[in-house]
């Protein structure tokens, strides 16, 4: 194929900002050259998505710089189709892609020697650090050196089909709508989680399941860097989540190239994706919210409706605080200032349960949607236990619609 910017791009005014560093990585995935110039930048984003990263050095230079260690090789193994976790629908072996064992010393930091995460894979003449399994309803994992002990936590990737909705929310909404000292009295206290905005002030984090990014490009960084072992200009260390303890990984060879400003990612493939995430939607158009999603205290956390930064309507079921939602949701990680059982009010969506393959919270560990329900503690316990009191008929309805979302 040849290689080049397609003609029809060159005239795009954006195009001439894009760096032949992406077409040139996409020409050599055998991307084809007829596509309309409209729709040019998601179709680039979702090309990155799916791309699956080879290590360093490859044939080409801007597709490459896989690990040392690595959780998985493309976005998409770990969202299909823009989706979260799926689950296998029975199993006994390898946990799916999409969980990720976050890791921990004692004091809820970084784990001093295997770094945030546990990274099962490693490029050739590395090491994994362990390994990750599922039995049907449980995560567990083993790790390679038996001399080293970590707490861990589980995460599960979401659904990635609301991002275009939190990227619309209007901050003071989201600000507003705090009540850290619970002063209304409902037994709920959601706080926003202020997060630097790389301009020396603060602003609300919307992204992750601790809301630890405020913005689509610093959280898919993230995830390049932390997930793939790729850096870019947010998270330069081209060898992403090896610890200084970890000096032969360290040492890996880096795939930085001055075609991708130094760094193995370049700040417009990473605005490349976020282009591409923003075209995802929920698939299908719910059913009518039923009063009981209100009068249980769903919409308490899970506001149906929030402003945008617009004046205009955003639906996500979700006010994007944090809530601490009890014991039964206490992980070990302790991200800056945020506990360890606070949790981001979830978006709802994708929800249907797909005979298993989707499971609910953070961890998966919630096979049904009322089991979900029933592991709300803390700040979400009144809600739960007025949905426990309704009678079949009712509890129907609500699951009903909840599967519609
Ligand atoms: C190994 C599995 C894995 C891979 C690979 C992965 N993700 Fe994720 N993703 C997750 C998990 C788990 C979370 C939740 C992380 C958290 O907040 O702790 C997440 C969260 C996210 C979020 C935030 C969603 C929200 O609800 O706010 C975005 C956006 C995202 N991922 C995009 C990407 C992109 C883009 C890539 C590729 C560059 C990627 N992910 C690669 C597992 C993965
Ligand atoms: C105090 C706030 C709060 C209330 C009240 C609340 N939730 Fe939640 N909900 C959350 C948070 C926070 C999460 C994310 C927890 C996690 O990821 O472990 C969540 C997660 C969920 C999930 C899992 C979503 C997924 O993608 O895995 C479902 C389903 C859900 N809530 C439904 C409900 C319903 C139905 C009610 C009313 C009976 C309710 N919630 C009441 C805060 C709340």
């Amino acid at each position: 194929m040849r290689i080049g910017a397609p003609r029809h791009a060159r005239t795009s005014r954006r195009w001439g900002l894009r760096s032949a560093a992406v077409w040139l990585l996409l020409s050599a995935a055998g991307w084809p050259q007829a596509h309309a110039t409209a729709s040019l930048d998601p179709a680039l984003g979702k090309a990155l998505f799916d791309r699956k990263w080879v290590a360093a050095p490859a044939s080409t230079d801007t597709a490459d710089g896989l690990g040392p260690l690595f959780n998985a090789r493309s976005c998409a193994a770990c969202h299909q189709g823009g989706g979260g976790t799926r689950f296998p629908a029975t199993a006994n072996g390898k946990a799916p892609d999409g969980i990720v064992v976050r890791l921990s010393g004692m004091e809820g930091q970084p784990h001093p020697v295997l770094g945030r995460q546990l990274q099962p894979l490693a490029v050739a003449g590395f090491a994994p650090e362990g390994r990750i399994f599922w039995d049907g309803s449980r995560v567990s994992f083993t790790l390679a050196d038996p001399s080293l002990t970590a707490h861990a936590e589980v995460r599960s990737a979401p659904s990635l089909k609301t991002m275009r909705a939190i990227e619309r929310v209007d901050e003071a909404a989201i600000v507003q709508a705090a009540d850290p000292d619970d002063v209304n009295g409902d037994g709920i206290s959601g706080r926003a989680r202020m997060v630097d905005d790389g301009k020396g002030g603060q602003v609300a984090g919307r992204f992750g399941l601790k809301a630890a990014h405020a913005t689509l490009d610093t959280q898919i960084a993230d995830a390049f860097a932390f997930d793939m072992g790729l850096s870019s200009r947010f998270f330069p260390l081209p060898s992403g989540d090896c610890s200084e303890a970890e000096q032969q990984c360290r040492r890996g060879r880096s795939g930085a190239s001055s075609a991708t400003e130094g760094h193995e990612i370049s700040t417009e493939m990473v605005a490349l994706v976020a282009d591409y995430l923003r075209t995802l939607k929920p698939a299908r158009a719910p059913t009518a919210m039923p009063a009981l999603f209100t009068t249980t205290g769903c919409a308490a956390c899970h506001t149906p409706a929030l402003p945008g930064s617009k004046g205009e309507t955003v639906t996500l079921f979700s006010d994007l605080l944090l809530h601490d939602l009890g014991q039964e949701n206490e992980g070990v990680v302790r991200e800056a200032d945020v506990s360890a059982a606070e949790w981001r009010t979830a978006p709802l969506v994708d929800l249907f349960a797909d005979e298993g393959r989707r499971r609910y919270m953070h961890d998966g560990r919630a096979a049904t949607l009322e089991e979900a329900i029933a592991r709300h503690g803390g700040e979400a316990e009144k809600a739960a236990a007025a949905f426990r009191r309704l009678n079949r008929n009712d509890k129907d309805a609500l699951l009903r619609f909840l599967s519609s979302l």
